[in-house]
């Protein structure tokens, strides 16, 4: 699929739970994931080693723990229809006994063994955007043996001030892209009880010459035990090119095992560095401010729940900030997923 530089797409990692084929395709072509993620699985996974794959989907990583010896792979995904595509692809790579599909979601399911590898790819733009923190707190707690690993064993959350007037003017037309009718801003913002554009984050390719200062680590998760999947985090940002300030461009960088990075803050589309299915997280700002360099942005990015939990995936972001020129307030803006009308 082809896609441009600051176009402004629907957030899939919203809408988990309305992902059909299309999005799984766009999964499987995702070069810069696909390649990360099997030369990772066959440094990590040896022969007879027992595999959880946690959020399985069509099995592509089920399939490459198989090829590298794995004895068993149970294959958990709460899609029924996608985990049907997971064993079709398993049983056409001759793998069928020693595949075990799970049509749960995994805090409800229960494993016979414990694993030497649990295996995910539940990542969003901003690494937790998908719920990963208690969904893989859950499956060390349960699936894991105690000297087993977690692939991805580390992800880094960074974000960065940037100007880009023309994802702005795609935002306030309401013009987003989509891979299929299916996925539709005004329908996901109704279902999210968000009334603004401005108050949820975009999938967009966020080039590095759109930064106005250097992008800052906010968030590093380990899968410990100590990770948080509610946090507040406060970052000081110095400008160093003058510019409209229009948004905050958000992105991970993953350890996946010891000798493989997946990171998908590159810019390069025509030369396949991109994530086409992840691009960056771009969290837009109504109002915004012209700043110029030694101003100072004061960022406050946050995530939370619901208080009724009643929606598996549902989480709030907030990305609210001050920007200072010599001490003095210029502007502020506050924004938010969780600024809802529930
Ligand atoms: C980003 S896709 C990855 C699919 C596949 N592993 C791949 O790499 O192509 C994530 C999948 O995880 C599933 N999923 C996410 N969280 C889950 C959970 N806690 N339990 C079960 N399935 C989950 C979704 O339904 C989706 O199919």
């Amino acid at each position: 699929m082809k896609y441009e530089s600051e176009e402004v797409w629907f957030p899939l990692s919203e809408d988990i739970l309305a992902w059909d084929e299309d999005f799984h395709t766009l999964m499987l072509n995702d070069e810069i994931r696909m390649s990360a993620y099997e030369i990772a699985i066959k440094e990590v996974v040896k022969p007879n080693y027992i595999v959880v794959d946690i959020g399985t989907g069509t099995g592509i990583l089920a399939q490459w723990a198989l090829e590298a010896g794995a004895k068993k792979v149970y294959g958990i995904d709460v899609n029924k229809k996608i985990l049907t595509l997971a064993e079709k692809r398993i049983e056409k790579a001759n793998l069928k006994d020693k595949f075990v599909p799970i049509n749960k979601i995994s805090y409800e399911a229960e494993l016979p063994e414990k694993a030497d590898v649990v295996l995910s790819e539940i990542l969003g733009n901003l690494g937790d955007n998908e719920d990963m923190t208690p969904i893989l707190d859950d499956a060390r707690k349960r699936f894991l043996q105690n000297n087993g690993v977690f692939l991805p064993k580390q992800i880094k959350t960074y974000l960065v001030p940037v100007s880009s007037p023309k994802a702005h003017r795609q935002i306030i037309d309401k013009k987003c892209r989509s891979i299929s009718t299916k996925y539709e801003l005004t329908e996901l913002l109704n279902k999210l009880g968000i009334k603004s554009q401005f108050d949820i984050y975009y999938d967009s390719i966020i080039p590095s010459s759109s930064y106005l200062a250097k992008p800052i680590l906010v968030k590093s998760f380990d899968f410990d035990g100590e990770d948080e999947a509610v946090y507040q985090t406060e970052t000081r940002y110095e400008i160093e090119t003058a510019g409209l300030l229009t948004g905050i461009k958000g992105y991970f960088i993953a350890d996946l095992s010891a000798n493989v990075t997946l990171d998908i803050s590159g810019d390069d589309i025509a030369g396949r560095k991109t994530s086409d299915c992840l691009k960056h997280c771009y969290m837009p700002i109504e109002n915004p401010v012209l700043v110029e360099p030694h101003d100072i942005l004061q960022l406050t990015f946050s995530r939370s729940y619901p208080k009724e939990k009643s929606t598996p995936f549902r989480q709030f972001y907030g990305w609210d900030g001050k920007i200072f020129r010599n001490d003095k307030l210029l502007g502020e803006f506050r924004h938010g997923t969780y600024k809802v009308n529930l």
